[in-house]
């Protein structure tokens, strides 16, 4: 009796298995999410995100144009601002520390600049909107996303990721921009992202934490699946030129169900916890180092398109 198909045929030959390989991490398809300070004279580290760090503007051009030549994808731009205020209006400053850092980057290289719209940044109480009340009003909160978008796009933005998960917030930047002109300037929606735990490295980089409440009546329930098919669906209809599904590898199966249902890119978020976890699970020694391969891996083998990761720059700089 003889296997009628013999798998292990080809699996003590690495240079078999490499060919075979489905699915692999690639550099050029990998964002690496870069702080910008507005207060920073020097990198300032973030707690517990080993190798990661807030630029201050006079190096963030330098910084990007060494990334643009390790041969990523692009950065996903975040900004941290030195003043605050309840309606988050440096978002939309034209000289805000997002839109200065847009110029400045484009001054040394051409790497892709994706940049984030949110307000929990810039708002006094770290809420993704405009309070009404204790509550975001998502309505009102709209109008500001729009000023924040325009303003972005002035700076030469050339991708804009509204993560802020208002309802109606692709079509209404959708709808500013082309009126603007700017028709050329895609949308990536956070589409699906979900209130997680594995936000707090970034809340402390970005000085974002809320300072009442949390994020559940505007991210999504941890319990849910359909309903992020939905959320990609309605961005789709709204206009996005790409969807994201966050966190990423404890949300593989959501990756793979967005997958079947929608033809647009999808990008997958492996975001601050997913990377302090695993670094200081290698760091340590608990687990080896191609545990990291392992992680960048999962989100492309359940069809992402993208893969905006922390570990883009050491991945970029490696291979
Ligand atoms: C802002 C925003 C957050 C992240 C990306 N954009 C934080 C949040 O929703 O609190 C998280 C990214 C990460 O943890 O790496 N809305
Ligand atoms: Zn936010």
């Amino acid at each position: 009796m003889f296997p009628i198909q013999r798998l292990r045929r080809n699996r003590n030959d690495e240079r078999i298995r490499d060919l075979l390989a489905e699915s692999r991490p690639d550099k050029s398809k990998m964002i690496m999410p870069v702080f910008v300070s507005e207060d920073a004279a020097n990198p300032e580290p973030i707690s517990g995100m080993k190798g990661i760090f807030r630029y201050p503007l006079s190096m963030i051009g330098e910084y990007c144009k060494k990334l643009d030549q390790s041969g990523l994808g692009g950065i996903l731009l975040f900004g941290v601002p030195s003043r605050k205020d309840e309606i988050g209006s440096e978002a939309y400053n034209d000289n805000g520390v997002v839109q200065k850092a847009i110029r400045e980057i484009k001054k040394s290289s051409k790497i892709l600049i994706i940049a984030d719209l949110c307000m929990c940044e810039y708002t006094s109480h770290g809420h993704c909107g405009i309070l009404r009340g204790q509550n975001v009003d998502n309505d009102l909160t709209l109008d500001s996303y729009s000023k924040i978008a325009l303003s972005y796009a002035r700076a030469g933005v050339d991708v804009i990721a509204p993560s802020g998960m208002m309802d109606g917030q692709v079509y209404t930047i959708r709808k500013s921009l082309d009126s603007a002109g700017y028709t050329g300037i895609p949308i990536m929606s956070y589409s699906s992202k979900y209130a997680s735990s594995l936000y707090g490295p970034f809340r402390e980089a970005a000085g974002s934490t809320p300072s009442f409440g949390n994020r559940r009546s505007y991210q999504m329930d941890y319990r849910n699946s359909r309903e992020a098919i939905r959320e990609n669906s309605i961005d789709e209809l709204e206009g996005a030129d790409m969807l994201m599904v966050k966190p990423a590898i404890f949300y593989l199966d959501v990756i793979y169900r967005s997958r079947q249902s929608t033809n647009l890119p999808i990008a997958a978020y492996s975001v601050s916890g997913e990377y302090a976890m695993i670094t200081s699970a290698v760091e340590s020694g608990t687990l080896s180092e191609d545990f990291i391969n392992e992680a960048l891996t999962a989100p492309f083998r359940a069809g992402a398109d993208i893969l905006i990761t922390y570990f883009a720059e050491s991945y970029a700089r490696t291979h």
